[in-house]
């Protein structure tokens, strides 16, 4: 049914939406030319003779499927190769199998707990070592760098208290030294609002469960890069560790991705208008949200992003009583973890997302009992701040009199 890949019917369209939607899509690479890409769920691909295949061996190794949603995301990233894997966590994995016992991996001190725990516990194990700096000050990450030094990881915004890292400027220190890549988590604010590549990163890594794939229901991770070499080591590993995703979810994902670039204005309008009205609000001590004039880095998110997604996280008055009261009384915002989908979540990042980091360690980061983050979707911004004023006023009564 399948031609090879990387094969290219279409012209390279130069704007996103128009990528996102045709790029790797084309219905001349299916014999039945159908518009959408089937699920090939085959795991092994017939030979013309022995080790003459029309692009496709083994399901492992390389999926039509997967492929369509690669070629795909490498035009978002403005990258030459995209890469995708069963998680979030494997897509780091894979990144960090390009080090060898002996290496140093230099990581920003605000990161996913998966990425912490992995880092920390698994890959030190493996002879990795971890070494964990604030990457916000640029002067601690060049201070941190070894002779040892192979890889820096870093996440912007990071998580729950969405602090900007310069990635330029990362990227600057990063190539000062030779042989040492930077890697950018862009989880949070998708190829849409952020393309890593193009502000020197060398790989950009993204846990594709959340805005990228944006419907809740698919685990993935995405990997985009542009230099050849790296991208034959990557593919290595890919194949070898085996950690890729099915063709279902990889259909799932590309069909996230036709709506991407709708989505995310959308989220951004959203959690602009919550943003607003939480800043206005007397029940609340302080919003965090990188799209806001009050936010510390605001011009270096002008700088490096075109707009933010859903997230943000505020302290409530009072204690950790008033939090949970909070949280218990919406009704639109459904308590859960995770991020990024079209519905709308709260959670408590000190009992929930960030329970795992010591308590000293949390209080240090500002992750306090009264800190809820929110993770704004795509309803109606009239329902959200209508749900937010009803679970403020049960949570907070003594300060809902507004007037
Ligand atoms: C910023 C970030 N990076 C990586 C991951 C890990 O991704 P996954 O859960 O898809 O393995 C997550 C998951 O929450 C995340 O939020």
């Amino acid at each position: 049914m399948e031609t090879a890949p990387g094969k290219s019917f279409l012209p390279p369209f130069r704007h996103f939406a128009t990528q996102a939607i045709h790029v790797g899509q084309e219905p001349e690479q299916w014999s039945s030319l159908a518009v959408v890409p089937p699920i090939s769920l085959s795991t092994t691909f017939k030979q013309r003779a022995p080790g003459k295949h029309a692009g496709f061996e083994y399901s492992r190794s390389g999926n039509p499927t997967r492929d369509c949603l690669e070629k795909a995301v490498a035009a978002l990233d403005g990258a030459k190769y995209c890469l995708a894997y069963a998680s979030g966590l494997a897509a780091t994995l894979n990144i960090a199998h390009l080090l060898k016992a002996g290496d140093t991996l230099i990581c920003t001190d605000d990161v996913y707990g998966g990425t912490n725990r992995y880092f920390q516990r698994i890959a030190s194990e493996m002879g990795v070592k971890p070494v964990f700096v604030d990457c916000t000050k640029l002067e601690n990450l060049e201070a941190a760098i070894t002779p040892e030094t192979k890889l820096v990881w870093i996440e912007t915004p990071t998580n729950p208290m969405l602090k900007i890292i310069d990635i330029k400027g990362c990227a600057d220190v990063v190539h000062k030294h030779k042989d040492v890549l930077l890697a950018v988590d862009n989880t949070f604010m998708s190829a849409y609002f952020q393309r890593p590549l193009s502000l020197g990163a060398d790989i950009c890594m993204y846990s594709a469960t959340k805005y990228m794939n944006g419907h809740s229901d698919v685990v993935m991770g995405l990997v985009s890069v542009n230099d050849d070499g790296l991208h034959e080591r990557l593919r290595f590993l890919q194949n070898s560790l085996g950690a890729v995703p099915s063709p279902f979810d990889s259909y799932l994902c590309n069909r996230g991705l036709k709506t991407l670039s709708i989505r995310m204005k959308q989220h951004f309008n959203n959690a602009l208008a919550v943003a607003r009205y939480l800043e206005s609000d007397p029940r609340v001590e302080r919003v965090i949200f990188p799209g806001l004039p009050s936010h510390p880095q605001y011009e270096l998110m002008k700088r490096q992003c075109t707009g933010c997604p859903g997230m943000m996280s505020f302290y409530i008055k009072g204690n950790l009583e008033h939090a949970s009261k909070f949280l218990k009384s919406l009704k639109l915002f459904t308590l859960a973890e995770s991020l990024g989908g079209y519905e709308s979540l709260a959670e408590h990042p000190a009992i929930m997302t960030h329970a795992s980091v010591p308590k000293e360690a949390r209080e240090a980061l500002g992750i306090s009992d009264t800190l809820i983050r929110l993770s704004v979707g795509l309803e109606d911004p009239e329902d959200l701040l209508e749900d937010l004023d009803q679970a403020l006023k049960a949570a907070v009564p003594e300060h809902t009199n507004r007037n």
